[in-house]
């Protein structure tokens, strides 16, 4: 099961708000990051079949996505961004009612498991406009859920929410990462890092990364920080030789090198250390956030 956009466009007007963009997205979550009006809830309901592109194409388990077809519209579970709800309706009323636009067969048993599984419990028997935010985001999970799609696409589902509700919506997502292909939208950095296996990120309607985690946190700004700690001096000019090595502070036993982010030099250095006998106790890279990575992106310090 994926998802893959090719050279996928949206213009509206003059203005491109999507441009060309192509991804592929299996299961896991996948993280969709950008500034506001970068384009995510544009791509998102192209995705969703609530926009026709201009121009690309989106397939969805192996079939083209547009024109739209129920079919593959059941495949795909939807928390649009605001997460429009009807505020008069009771909590089980709703439910029922995205029970019956799907046709589901056991709407009851449906129900139940959105329940249990998003934890609405609690308020079940309130209505939808007297709830707190994080229920109501609950609801809105609860009805993208409802009939046990493949597919996820999650349109900033977490904004606004205080840390505790933050934390038991996420889980809800983390879990749902485990077995379905969740696109989920955010520019909560922190987000992006306690959930994503992989980013991608878009600005101004383009896409300027589509990394690993790991990967995007290590391109910043084309340079990393490793430290070294030895029992013995360490030899600078032995250490600058070490390609990628941009500049480096020895002192004694200690040291520490600038390092092209490309070039993975720990390796090297710790058989350097080895071959020279000067009892090595830490090597160690600095992290970098993905927040630093995000913004260097955006503000085109560095290219994809
Ligand atoms: N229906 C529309 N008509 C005209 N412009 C739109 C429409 N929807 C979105 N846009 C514009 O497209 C750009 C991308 O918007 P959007 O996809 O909502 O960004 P994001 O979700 O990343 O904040 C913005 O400049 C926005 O104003
Ligand atoms: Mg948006």
């Amino acid at each position: 099961m994926e998802i893959v956009l090719d050279k996928l466009s949206k213009t509206f007007g003059t203005q491109r708000a999507v441009d060309d963009v192509s991804f592929t997205a299996g299961v896991g979550i996948t993280g969709f990051l950008g500034p506001n009006g970068a384009g995510k809830s544009t791509t998102m309901r192209m995705i969703t079949g609530f926009l026709e592109p201009t121009s690309g194409s989106i397939q969805i388990d192996g079939k083209p996505a547009w024109p739209t077809n129920p079919e593959q519209r059941s495949m795909i579970g939807y928390l649009p961004e605001h997460n429009p709800l009807y505020t008069q309706m009771f909590i089980r009323e709703y439910l029922g009612f995205i029970a019956g636009v799907h046709k589901l067969k056991q709407p009851k048993q449906a129900i139940e498991r959105v329940v249990e599984l998003v934890g609405l419990a609690p308020e079940l028997g309130k209505q939808i406009g007297a709830l707190s935010k994080g229920y109501r985001q609950r609801v809105g999970l609860a009805q993208a859920l409802i009939h046990d799609p493949p597919i996820l696409i999650l349109d900033e589902p977490t904004s606004g929410l205080d840390p505790n509700q933050l934390s038991e919506i996420r889980e809800v997502i983390r879990k749902m990462g485990e077995s379905k292909v969740v696109l989920l939208s955010t520019h909560i950095m922190q987000e992006v890092q306690a959930l994503c296996k992989r980013v991608l990120i878009i600005n101004k309607g383009k896409l300027v990364a589509d990394d690993p985690i790991e990967r995007l946190q290590s391109r910043l700004a084309g340079e990393v920080i490793v430290h070294l700690n030895c029992q013995r001096s360490i030899n600078a000019s032995m250490i600058n030789q070490i390609k990628g090595v941009e500049r480096s502070v020895v002192n004694g036993n200690r040291a520490r090198l600038s390092v092209n982010a490309k070039a993975e030099i720990r390796p090297i250095l710790a058989q350097l250390c080895i071959d020279q006998n000067w009892g090595l106790l830490e090597l160690r890279q600095e992290e970098t956030s993905v927040e630093d990575a995000f913004q260097a992106i955006t503000q085109q310090r560095i290219t994809a």
